[in-house]
């Protein structure tokens, strides 16, 4: 498809729940009303500097471990922050943190990289706290389903 955009996720799924809030993602991202946007789902030790150049939009789910993002994740960023530090310039991003009990110091974290990368933060970050639960489905699936639809409609 000529027009056709990428949404690019960016999942460290480690837990079965994990991997739970990423399919949610993908549902949602992937509606069938949604025709123009192709949905990535990559691993974080997976993706590579091309994939995010190739990107419209990026996703990024991460568990907090000792109080930051991933070090799954943190290794992303430190590996494509330079090859894709002028080209992605206000990439539209949306951050979900899965957090047994805080999840605060991941959210720095991220918003700390992000603004080094001048990425665009378009969706209040989405922090799935405490015990799990069935919302966090469903906020994960909304969220997908927002990004790909902003895309798709050109407003992102
Ligand atoms: C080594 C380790 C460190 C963790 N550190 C934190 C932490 O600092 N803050 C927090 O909220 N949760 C922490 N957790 C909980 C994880 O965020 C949680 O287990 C993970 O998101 C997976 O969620 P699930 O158990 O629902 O699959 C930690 C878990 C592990 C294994």
């Amino acid at each position: 498809m000529p027009n056709e955009k990428t949404l690019l996720l960016v999942a460290h799924t480690p837990s079965p729940n994990l991997k739970a809030l990423a399919d949610a993602v993908l549902k949602g991202a992937r509606h069938p009303d949604i025709d123009s946007v192709n949905v990535r789902v990559i691993a974080p030790l997976n993706t590579e500097p091309e994939d995010v150049l190739s990107a419209d939009a990026i996703i990024l789910l991460t568990p907090e471990n000792l109080g930051y993002m991933s070090g799954a994740m943190k290794d992303f960023f430190d590996r494509i922050y330079y090859r894709c530090l002028e080209e992605k310039r206000g990439l539209p991003c949306a951050i979900i943190i899965r957090a047994g009990q805080d999840g605060t110091g991941t959210k720095r974290a991220l918003k700390t990289i992000l603004t080094g990368l001048k990425w665009r933060i378009v969706q209040e970050p989405l922090t799935c706290r405490g015990e799990f639960q069935n919302e966090f489905i469903t906020q994960c699936e909304e969220l997908g389903m927002t990004l790909a639809a902003s895309l798709d409609a050109g407003i992102i």
